[in-house]
């Protein structure tokens, strides 16, 4: 350890020893020295909280594992806590109390600031302390402070991504070898990417969660996880992604905000989308995750890494709590800014281009049937293609730009139709380049 005599140091109370508290109290220790040569600010890991402390944990000197959070929080030698225990409560009851004491925290809980995320920056704001939480939203990538701080004078008109890394493993097996939606997935679950219960990545709950943190930053604007428009991807069949590859797409589980600029409201979802090859984010591949930020004045930036994992999480926690740590020593603190509480654009009222397959029997008369659907709906068909004979037809169009609620009419007709076997998949084009 190097002495420094106007070292200043800031003592940590870290919640949760997981896989990224763990990452977390390991690479501070490394770091220690050099954060001290180059912040004049000394990090002490002085108490870590756990669940069961008969289990192992491997703690720094002078350390002291314990049980009782609220101990932790409360206590004299924490100046700072680093919350990485995960779910809403106690999480919550945690970080409002060191708030309400000043002190600072640093979070990973992406489902607690999805769910409590404005009420907490106003916490802070009111308590003139930080709350930082890069780690929440797509682990070691730098993107919640580029959009609060980089780009806060830029008008942003969407954020469109792959947030979440386990879909987009998923999805690469399907699309490169052809896998089934199961085989694909047992292959993530074997790797430990997908949990043994997936349906918060699968069904893009986790996704959802991201995209609404994101979207409250990018326009100051409340959004909560239940307020995203969510499908997940277990319906998708490698057929989908062939035939979307065949019209020169890829096919993503995306998380978008978006601003409507002529009704200034942010439309937010998350669902498998079309992604036009020659887009950077038909090119992400395995489980790493991309997102595109698109500025009035910057353009497009593209923010593309490890989206979860111990190590990179761990990493963009260290950068917050050095952030977190000079500044309660100069007695400063980041700004949250204030969030409007704004009506979101409803699904039903967005536009775009649609990829939409039918299985159907393959006999005269059944396109003409299909297509009076669109017709009638005012749907414009853009491109479509038959693949397969007989028993085993199937239709796939390619629409021009469409509103949703049209298109979702047309989707009951088809199920109606005595022609129709199957409505498969619907594709949302996302990006048309
Ligand atoms: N399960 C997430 C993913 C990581 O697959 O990206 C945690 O948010």
């Amino acid at each position: 350890m190097v002495a420094q005599p106007n070292a200043q140091v800031v003592r940590l109370g870290v919640l949760g020893h997981g896989v990224v508290g763990s990452a977390f109290v390991k690479l501070v220790t490394q770091q220690s020295d050099q954060i001290l040569a180059r912040s004049g600010v000394r990090l002490e890991v002085t108490k870590v909280c756990v669940r069961d402390a008969k289990k192992k944990h491997n703690l720094p000197k002078g350390a002291v594992l314990v049980t009782d959070s609220n101990g932790l929080v409360q206590s004299a030698d924490v100046d700072l806590v680093v919350e990485l225990m995960g779910g809403i409560e106690p999480a919550l009851k945690l970080i409002s109390e060191s708030l309400g004491k000043h002190k600072p925290v640093v979070t990973a809980n992406k489902a607690l600031l999805a769910k409590h995320g404005v009420e907490l920056f106003a916490a802070a704001d009111a308590a003139s302390t930080d709350l930082l939480f890069e780690a929440a939203v797509c682990g070691g990538i730098p993107l919640i402070r580029p959009l609060r701080e980089s780009l806060r004078g830029e008008p942003i008109s969407r954020v469109m991504g792959i947030v979440n890394g386990t879909t987009n493993f998923i999805l690469t097996k399907m699309s490169e070898v052809g896998a089934d939606y199961s085989v694909a997935l047992a292959e993530a679950q074997k790797l430990g990417f997908a949990e043994a219960d997936p349906t918060a990545d699968v069904e893009g709950h986790d996704a959802a969660a991201k995209i609404a943190i994101i979207a409250s930053i990018a326009f100051g604007t409340t959004v909560r996880a239940e307020d995203v428009y969510v499908e997940g991807i277990s319906k998708l069949t490698a057929a989908d992604i062939t035939i979307a590859r065949k019209f020169g797409y890829a096919v993503k589980l995306l998380g978008v905000a978006e601003l409507d600029a002529t009704t200034s409201m942010v439309s937010v979802r998350v669902h498998p989308a079309l992604v036009a090859l020659n887009n950077p984010l038909a090119a992400v591949r395995e489980s790493f995750n991309a997102v595109l930020v698109d500025g009035e004045s910057s353009g497009s930036l593209m923010f593309y890494g490890r989206g979860a994992g111990g190590e990179p999480t761990a990493s963009a926690v260290l950068g917050d709590v050095i952030d977190a740590a000079i500044n309660l020593r100069k007695g400063t603190h980041a700004l949250l800014g204030a969030f409007k509480s704004t009506k979101l654009k409803e699904m039903s009222a967005i536009n775009c281009e649609y990829m939409i397959g039918l299985e159907v029997a393959d006999k005269p008369g059944v396109l003409h049937a299909v297509t009076g659907v669109f017709a009638r709906n005012g749907v414009s068909i853009r491109a479509a293609e038959q693949d397969g004979i007989g028993e085993d037809a199937r239709l796939v169009f390619l629409t021009h730009d469409a509103n949703e609620a049209a298109v979702q009419n047309c989707l009951r007709e088809f199920k109606s139709q005595d022609v129709v076997k199957h409505v498969g998949a619907l594709l949302r084009v996302v990006a048309n380049s």
